[in-house]
């Protein structure tokens, strides 16, 4: 029986202000292990799908925890190497500052144990082991090596006929330059589903309209692009450029937004793996996205299927009952 989704990218220890404002001005935060690849795959576990990581972590406290972490979640973590010469990569979340209902990522992941990630980690029989797989623009961004290592990822899944999941994820702080994000990242667009969203194809089709950047992500085989649009929702487009729109659910909070585009992600594609439509994915989606950013942490929030029941019951026209 084959496993469901695999993914590659980095696993840190994410410490988020318990207070907003300033970090400087801050005096506790909290512990929590995140990373958008392996975000989507705790998402996805918890929808019941079977779900495996590529990564290294260092051989340190953190890396422990990453890795224990993970598989309490259900991910398989049989492919984590742990890294004896360089640290697990940590981040901090400031949140509502300087923009109130928005949190701002300070990373310390330079020349951590996952960027030195390489093509000899992706080992493909194991790949092969899957149906799909999940790339995002995040981990090549890393290091030459992690891009070389996505890469190869990529072509062993194209050339295996395994479904490639892709979601742009351009992180500036990252790449630095807008162009060298375009050449590295556009390759993956020819992939089976693609999430992104409007400032990404800003980067990707500098000067285009959106629907355009759009029907030539579709050109290019894709069969349904979504552009998530944060607090107004999302749209998607399937290969006959049909549109399907939603708007997000109003939350009563707004603690962390950082994590419900993942949440987004995995709820959507369990949804259509499920064989449900692309508009009730879209539903399912929103309500996902809904619930982690009422919480700290980028996984915690994520929903079972028999939450997003409940959430759904508890909502009526996207308001919340109070
Ligand atoms: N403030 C919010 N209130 C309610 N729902 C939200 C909010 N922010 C995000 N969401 C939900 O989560 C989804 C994904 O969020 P977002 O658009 O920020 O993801 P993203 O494009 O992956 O972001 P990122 O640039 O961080 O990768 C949205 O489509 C929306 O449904
Ligand atoms: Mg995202």
């Amino acid at each position: 029986m084959k496993l469901d989704f695999i993914s590659i990218g980095e696993v840190m220890i994410q410490l988020n202000a318990v207070s907003p404002g300033p970090l400087r001005y801050v005096k506790y935060f909290e512990v929590h292990v995140a990373g958008s690849e392996a975000n989507m795959l705790v998402g996805l576990s918890k929808l019941g799908f079977k779900t495996s990581i590529i990564t290294r972590v260092g051989d340190d406290e953190f890396g422990k925890l990453v890795i224990g972490f993970l598989r309490g979640e259900g991910v398989d973590v049989s492919r984590v190497k742990i890294d004896d010469s360089a640290p697990t990569g940590i981040y901090f979340i400031q949140r509502h500052f300087p923009v109130p209902g928005e949190s701002t990522v300070f990373y310390y992941r330079h020349g951590s144990a996952a960027s030195r990630l390489s093509p000899e980690d992706v080992d493909e029989e194991y790949v092969l082991n899957h149906r799909g797989v999940i790339l995002t623009g995040i981990t090549p961004a890393l290091s030459s090596s992690c891009y070389a290592a996505v890469e190869k990822m990529y072509r062993i899944a194209k050339h295996n006929g395994l479904d490639i999941v892709f979601d742009t994820n351009i992180r500036m702080k990252l790449w630095r330059d807008a162009l060298r994000a375009r050449t590295a990242l556009t390759p993956f667009l020819q992939s089976k589903i693609v999430f992104t969203n409007n400032k990404d194809l800003e980067v990707l089709f500098p000067g285009e309209h959106l629907k355009e950047a759009i029907s030539k992500i579709l050109g290019k085989g894709c069969e349904i692009v979504v552009v998530k649009l944060g607090d107004k929702g999302a749209a998607a487009y399937d290969s006959k450029m049909n549109e399907y729109r939603i708007e997000a659910f109003k939350t009563p909070i707004i603690e962390d937004v950082i994590g419900a585009g993942d949440a987004f992600n995995a709820a959507f594609l369990a949804s259509i793996y499920r064989g449900l439509s692309i508009d009730q994915a879209l539903l399912y989606a929103v309500a996902a996205g809904a619930l982690v950013v009422t919480v700290r942490g980028d996984v915690e929030a994520q929903p079972s299927w028999k939450d997003l029941e409940v959430f759904l019951e508890s909502f009526k026209g996207g308001v919340v009952l109070r």
